[in-house]
C-alpha cells in the first residue's frame, strides 16, 4: 500500500489541558473496497470529558468508534490505552480493557431478562444465569447513574429507551473507563434524552471518557465538553464546544454555511389525496398494533405523526402505503379505495413510500444504485441499462448521493447515503402523495437540509405528505398539523404553529391517558 498524503495540518487546534489520555487513536487508517473510511485519524480522550464526534454521513464516524471497541480492525495505526499500545482483537477483548460501545442498533437478546442481559459475555457469571449479585449490581448502577431498569425484566418488553439504559448498564457493569455512544438520542424522546445526558455527566464527573456520536448539534453544544469534527475519513477539527457555536460546527461538517431553517409559508390545503379511516390492525409482536386510527392529508399540506417509535409508526406507514391489510377499517388514496390492494395499487394512485428500514422493504442492499432507482418503475421487455445509468448518474448528482458510481453495490453505503437513493428513486416518480417514515433520520445537517428542503417544496408544488418522525423538531418544524402516536393510538392533536413541545413531549410518553 502506498503512503497516504499526511492529513492537512490542523491549525489553530487548541490542544487538551495537559494530562495524559486515557485513550489514544494514532495515524488509524481503515479502508472498505474503494473507500477510505478513516483516514490516518488522531484522537485522544481525557478522562471525565464528553468528546462528540461529528460529521457527515459517510465521514467514518462510527467506523472510528468500531475500531476503539475491538469490532473493526484498523489497517494501519495504533491504539493507546493510558500511554500503552494495544491491540483489541474483538469488543470482548475491548470491554475487560475497560472500551465499551454501544451501538445504534442494540445487540441485546430479547427474550433474557435485563439481568441475564447484563451478566451475559462476563466470564466470572455463569452461563446466562442471573444471581441476585447481578441484580443488586444492576439496581446500584442504575441508582448511581440514573439509569432506572428492572432488572428482572425482559428485554422484548421494554421500550427502546429502556433498552438503551440496559446496553449502557451493561458496559458500566464491566467497569469501563471509555464508553463509545453511536447516535444514542436518535430514538429518544426529549425527555429521555435528558434523563441521558444526566447520565452521561455523572459518567464524566466520575472521571470516565464519554465518546458521544450524533448528528443534532443542539444536542452537541449542550452536553459535550470537546468536539471532533471528521469530514471524508479525516480529522478536520478538534476543539473545546465552548469556542464554538451550532453554526460553526455546521459549517466545519458540511464545509458550507447551512440554514437550519425551513421556510413554510402558509397556503390552503386541497383535496383530501389521502385517508385512513378507522383502520385497525391486530397486534402482531414484529410490527406492532393499531387502534382506530382516523386520519386525513390533503394536497399541499404535511401532517406530522409524532411520537416515539415503536408506538405503532410501523404498522400505521404500512398501512398507509398498502403493504398491510388493515384487520378494520378503509385506505383511500387519491380517491381510490385501495384497502389490502397492495403496493402496487397504492402506488398506482400516486403514492410514494419512503419506509423507514431502508435495506429492508425500500432499497435491495445487493443491487446497484442504479439498479434500486430502477426498482420500483415499470418498464418494457428490454433492460435499457444505458439508461439507467444516465438515471442515476443525474439523481446522484441532483441529490448528492456520494459514491464512487452508479454500479455501487447499495449495501456498501453510509447510512446517509442509502437514504438519499431511495428518496432519489420515490420523489422523482412524480407522486401527490408522499408516506415518509423516519426520513432524516441518521442524516448529516447537509442532509437534514437537502430532505426537509425537498419536501418543503413537494408540499407547495401541492403533494400530499404523511410525515411519521420520532424527530419532534422535525414535525415541529416541517408539518402543518400534528397527531401524536402512542400505544397504536392517536392521543393528540394540534396545529404546529406555536405548538407546546412540553405537552407534545408529554402525550409521546403516554401521559394523560
Ligand atoms: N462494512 C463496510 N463495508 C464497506 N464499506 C463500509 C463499511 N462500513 C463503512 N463503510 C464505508 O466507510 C465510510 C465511512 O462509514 P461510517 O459508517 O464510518 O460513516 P459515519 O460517519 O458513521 O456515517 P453516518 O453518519 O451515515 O452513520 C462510508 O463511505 C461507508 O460506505
Ligand atoms: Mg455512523
Amino acid at each position: 500500500m502506498t503512503p497516504a498524503p499526511d492529513p492537512p495540518a490542523t491549525a489553530g487546534v487548541d490542544l487538551h489541558p495537559g494530562g495524559r489520555p486515557v485513550m489514544e487513536a494514532r495515524g488509524i487508517s481503515k479502508h472498505f473496497p474503494g473507500v477510505v473510511a478513516n483516514d490516518h485519524v488522531d484522537l485522544a480522550l481525557y478522562a471525565g470529558e464528553v468528546h462528540a464526534l461529528l460529521g457527515e454521513n459517510g465521514a467514518g464516524k462510527s467506523t472510528l468508534a468500531s475500531i476503539l471497541a475491538g469490532l473493526y480492525q484498523a489497517d494501519a495505526g495504533e491504539l493507546r490505552l493510558a500511554g500503552e499500545p494495544v491491540v483489541l482483537r474483538s469488543p470482548r477483548e475491548a470491554l475487560a480493557r475497560g472500551v465499551g460501545m454501544v451501538h445504534q442498533h442494540f445487540r441485546l437478546v430479547r427474550r433474557f431478562t435485563v439481568a441475564e442481559n447484563v451478566a451475559l459475555g462476563d466470564r466470572s457469571q455463569p452461563l446466562v444465569m442471573s444471581t441476585p449479585d447481578v441484580q443488586r449490581a444492576v439496581v446500584a448502577l442504575g441508582e448511581r447513574y440514573g439509569l432506572p431498569v428492572r432488572p428482572e425484566a425482559v428485554v422484548g418488553d421494554l421500550t427502546v429507551g429502556e433498552q438503551q439504559r440496559v446496553e449502557i448498564v451493561k458496559t458500566l457493569y464491566r467497569g469501563v473507563d471509555v464508553l463509545l455512544l453511536d447516535e444514542p438520542t436518535s430514538v429518544l424522546t426529549p425527555q429521555e434524552t435528558e434523563a441521558l445526558f444526566g447520565t452521561v455527566r455523572a459518567m464524566a464527573a466520575e472521571g470516565k471518557a464519554v465518546v458521544f456520536i450524533s448528528h443534532k448539534l443542539a444536542e452537541v453544544v449542550a452536553i459535550a465538553d470537546r468536539v471532533t469534527v471528521m469530514r471524508d475519513g479525516r480529522v478536520v477539527g478538534s476543539q473545546p464546544v465552548a469556542s464554538t457555536s451550532v453554526r460553526e460546527l455546521a459549517r466545519l461538517m458540511v464545509g458550507r454555511a447551512i440554514d437550519l431553517d425551513v421556510v413554510r409559508p402558509p397556503q390552503r390545503p386541497g383535496e383530501v389525496v389521502l385517508t385512513l379511516d378507522h383502520v385497525t390492525v391486530d397486534h402482531d409482536t414484529r410490527r406492532g398494533s393499531l387502534t382506530d386510527v382516523s386520519l386525513e392529508v390533503a394536497a399541499g399540506e404535511i401532517v406530522g405523526i409524532a411520537g416515539v417509535s415503536g408506538n405503532g409508526q410501523r404498522p400505521l406507514a404500512e398501512v398507509a402505503a398498502g403493504l398491510l391489510a388493515p384487520d378494520h377499517g378503509r385506505v383511500v388514496v387519491g380517491g381510490r379505495d385501495v384497502t389490502g390492494r397492495g403496493p402496487r395499487a397504492a402506488r398506482a394512485a400516486g403514492l410514494a413510500y419512503i419506509p423507514e428500514d431502508r435495506l429492508g422493504t425500500g432499497l435491495a442492499p445487493s443491487l446497484t444504485i442504479a439498479e434500486n432507482l430502477q426498482l420500483t418503475r415499470p418498464h418494457g421487455p428490454v433492460l435499457d441499462r444505458r439508461r439507467w445509468t444516465a438515471d442515476a448518474t443525474r439523481l446522484m448528482q441532483e441529490f448528492d448521493i456520494r459514491a464512487p458510481g452508479p454500479a455501487t453495490t447499495t449495501s456498501s453505503l453510509s447510512g446517509g447515503n442509502i437514504q438519499k437513493v431511495l428518496l432519489a428513486r420515490e420523489l422523482d416518480a412524480g407522486p401527490s402523495t408522499i408516506v415518509a417514515a423516519a426520513p432524516t433520520r441518521g442524516l448529516d445537517v447537509g442532509a437534514i437540509d437537502t430532505v426537509r428542503r425537498l419536501l418543503a417544496e413537494r408540499r407547495l408544488q401541492g403533494c400530499g405528505i404523511l410525515l411519521i418522525s420520532e424527530d419532534l423538531d422535525e414535525v415541529v418544524t416541517l408539518a402543518d398539523r400534528i397527531l401524536v402516536l402512542f400505544e397504536g393510538r392517536l392521543v393528540h392533536t394540534c396545529d404546529a404553529e406555536g405548538a407546546d413541545i412540553t405537552e407534545l413531549g408529554l402525550a409521546m410518553a403516554g401521559a394523560g391517558r
